[in-house]
Formats: structure tokens, C-alpha cells, sequence
């Protein structure tokens, strides 16, 4: 498998290739998928209608990588949250107060998330040899963000003002879900996952301290409990917006490979990109205008970064409106390219 080739530290060109949120709205198989299922939720516990959207955009575009289809809230819900996606608003919780913490509902974790287990081991039977099968779940400060706030918000204002009021209380529930989403991890390698992503989107919205105690040192405790039962299976840690950061979360955190935004430097990425592999970093907006823009975004990434060990992917997830037509455009690109 190229991808697994490039996460054991070989380069390989043209690179490997697949999106976050490859799986997803601007698809109308998934659309339709989405249809028949009922609610969001219902889609990620449905074993067969979750590996059938995994599966499309692989039929459609050859991608090296499946990425398993759930969402980082399942993890929440799990732990006995309210958790909802409400149509075109995004999701919904019920804000957690700092006197629920240590009563999280943890009896069913398991229970609740044996569907997605599943939908991984139908995966890995279903899909291509040379695909890769990528498991994930949120890194604890970005879960965190929703349970705090109870949805989305721009620059988690909420939960950051939850961590610098109750310190102790936030770092028992970055703990607390660390712990989790290792075992969450963990049961979805013995399933069949071949890497595993963490999702850390929130991470570019602290100061340096609160940064090393909310993002890097839970993804480390993650780091070390999924090695101490995989020491092999490769991780990619994906701190969106670590700006100067990065590179010090890399060593600390020890994961396998760096998921690159587009707003870092080629001079840093080629600097990380020394230190061991990295994935990225195409603006999710160039895909979405097409034409030159996003020619010249793929050229500069080849470019840049094709020497050495690289994943090709965006430097976020792929938005709705984007047509299918400039996917094709961009994989074709990658795929004819020489160096
Ligand atoms: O990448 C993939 O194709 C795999 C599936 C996947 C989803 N969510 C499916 C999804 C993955 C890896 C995620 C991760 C996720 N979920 C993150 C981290 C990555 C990122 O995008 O920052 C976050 C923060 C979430 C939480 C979440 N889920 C939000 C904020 C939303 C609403 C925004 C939106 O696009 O609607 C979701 C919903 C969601 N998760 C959808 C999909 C395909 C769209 C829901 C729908 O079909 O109605």
C-alpha cells in the first residue's frame, strides 16, 4: 500500500492521494445514501449504509485511502451524551457543566460503538488490497469543544474559558477522553484499520501553554497507550492551524506523520517534512474555484513536497459545494505528474 509506504518513511511519486471528508455532501450517492438512513447518527451506527458511502468516493475516484465513515462526536454519545446533527446547522449537544465530568456515563462505550467496529471489519474485507483503510476519532480538546460550548462556535471561546476557570476539571476531562478514544482506537486497528487519524481541528486557537497542556499532551497519552498494543500501526496527528507549533507537537506527541494546513510555510513544511512524513495541504477553497488556482495549488504542492515523504490531501475537509469535475481535475494532476 503506497500510503503505508510513505507512513514507514519512504518517498513515492506521484504521492499518494485522498481527501478528509472524501465521504460526504458533494457526492449525490451519499446524498442519497444520507437519505435512506434517516438522521447523521443513524448513517455512522448502520454497519452496511456506513461502508457503502466509505466506499464511494473510492469507486469513483480511486483514492490510496478510505477513511472510515463516523464522526468525532460518536465518542460523546458514547459516553452517554445527548448528542444531534440538526440539518444545515451542524451538530448539537447539551453544553456540559464542570459538575459532570466525573460522572461521564462509560457502562455502554463499547456497547454503543460496536457498529462502527463493524462497519471497519466489513471495510477492510470490501475494500481494494492496495487501499488503505484510515480509523480516526478527535483529538480530546476539539471533542471537548462541543461537549463545552454544545456546538460549533469560531474560536471555541467557551471551552477555552472553561480551561483557564476550572484548569483541574478540564484537564480531567481531556484525560478522561484520552483514555477512551485510545480503546476507541484500539478496537478499530483489531478491526482492521491499517493508520489511524487524530482530528484536532481546534488546536490553532490557544496560547502556547494551554496549547501543550490541551492538544499535545492528551494526543501523546493517546500516542502511547495505542503503540503499547500496536507499536506499528502508524498515526497521523492532525493539529489544523498549529502554526508554529508543529513541530514541537511531532516529537512530543510522537506521532508517525503531521497533517499540514495550507496557512504553513513551504519552508516550515520542508523542515517538518525532514523530521519524518507529512499529509496535506491543499486550501480546500482552491478545489472549490478550480481552473488555475487549483493547478497551481497541486503543481506547488508536488513541487514543494513531492521529494520527500508525502500524503496528498487537503488542508481541510472538502466543502459541499465543490464540484466533482475539479476532484477529477486534481487527481488526474497528481496522478500524471512527473518529477
Ligand atoms: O472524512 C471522512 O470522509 C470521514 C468522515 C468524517 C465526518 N466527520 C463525516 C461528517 C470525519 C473524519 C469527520 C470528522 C469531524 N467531525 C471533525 C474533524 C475534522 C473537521 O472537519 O474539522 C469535526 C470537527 C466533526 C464534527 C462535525 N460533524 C461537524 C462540525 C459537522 C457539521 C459540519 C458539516 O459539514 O455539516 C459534522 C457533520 C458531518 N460529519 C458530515 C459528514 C459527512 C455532514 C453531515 C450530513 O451529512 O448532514
Amino acid at each position: 500500500m503506497k500510503l503505508l509506504d510513505v507512513l514507514n518513511g519512504q518517498t513515492v511519486f506521484p504521492p499518494p492521494v485522498w481527501m478528509m471528508r472524501q465521504a460526504g455532501r458533494y457526492l449525490p450517492e451519499y446524498r442519497q445514501t444520507r437519505q435512506k438512513a434517516g438522521g447523521f447518527l443513524d448513517l455512522c451506527y448502520n454497519p452496511d449504509l456506513a461502508v457503502e458511502v466509505t466506499l464511494q468516493p473510492i469507486r469513483r475516484f480511486g483514492f490510496d485511502a478510505a477513511i472510515l465513515f463516523s464522526d468525532i462526536l460518536v465518542v460523546p454519545h458514547a459516553l452517554g451524551r445527548d448528542v444531534r446533527f440538526e440539518e444545515g446547522v451542524g451538530p448539537r449537544l447539551t453544553p456540559l457543566k464542570q459538575d459532570e465530568v466525573d460522572s461521564l456515563d462509560a457502562s455502554r462505550f463499547h456497547e454503543r460503538l460496536a457498529p462502527v467496529y463493524e462497519t471497519v471489519r466489513l471495510l477492510r474485507s470490501e475494500l481494494p488490497a492496495q487501499t488503505a483503510l484510515i480509523g480516526f476519532c478527535g483529538a480530546p480538546w476539539t471533542v471537548a469543544t462541543y461537549m463545552i460550548a454544545g456546538r460549533g462556535t469560531p474560536d471555541q471561546a467557551p471551552a477555552r474559558l472553561f480551561g483557564h476557570s476550572f484548569p483541574d476539571v478540564l484537564q480531567r476531562l481531556l484525560d478522561t477522553l484520552a483514555d477512551y478514544s485510545s480503546e476507541y482506537l484500539i478496537r478499530q486497528i483489531e478491526a482492521g484499520a491499517d493508520a489511524v487519524q487524530i482530528f484536532d481541528s481546534w488546536a490553532g486557537v490557544l496560547d502556547e501553554a494551554s496549547f501543550h497542556n490541551w492538544c499535545t499532551r492528551p494526543v501523546a497519552r493517546i500516542v502511547q497507550k495505542v503503540r503499547e498494543r500496536f507499536p506499528q500501526v502508524p498515526i497521523i496527528g492532525f493539529p489544523r492551524g498549529a502554526g508554529a507549533y508543529y513541530a514541537n507537537y511531532r516529537t512530543e506527541t510522537g506521532v508517525t506523520a503531521l497533517g499540514l494546513d495550507w496557512t504553513v510555510s513551504w519552508l516550515q513544511a520542508r523542515e517538518l517534512q525532514a523530521k519524518g512524513p507529512v499529509q496535506g495541504n491543499l486550501d480546500p477553497m482552491r478545489l472549490l474555484a478550480g481552473g488555475k488556482a487549483l493547478s497551481e495549488g497541486v503543481e506547488a504542492i508536488l513541487e514543494q513536497l513531492g521529494g520527500g515523504p508525502l500524503i496528498f490531501n487537503l488542508g481541510h475537509g472538502i466543502t459541499p459545494e465543490t464540484p466533482i469535475t475539479h476532484v477529477e481535475a486534481m487527481v488526474r494532476q497528481i496522478r500524471e505528474s512527473k518529477r
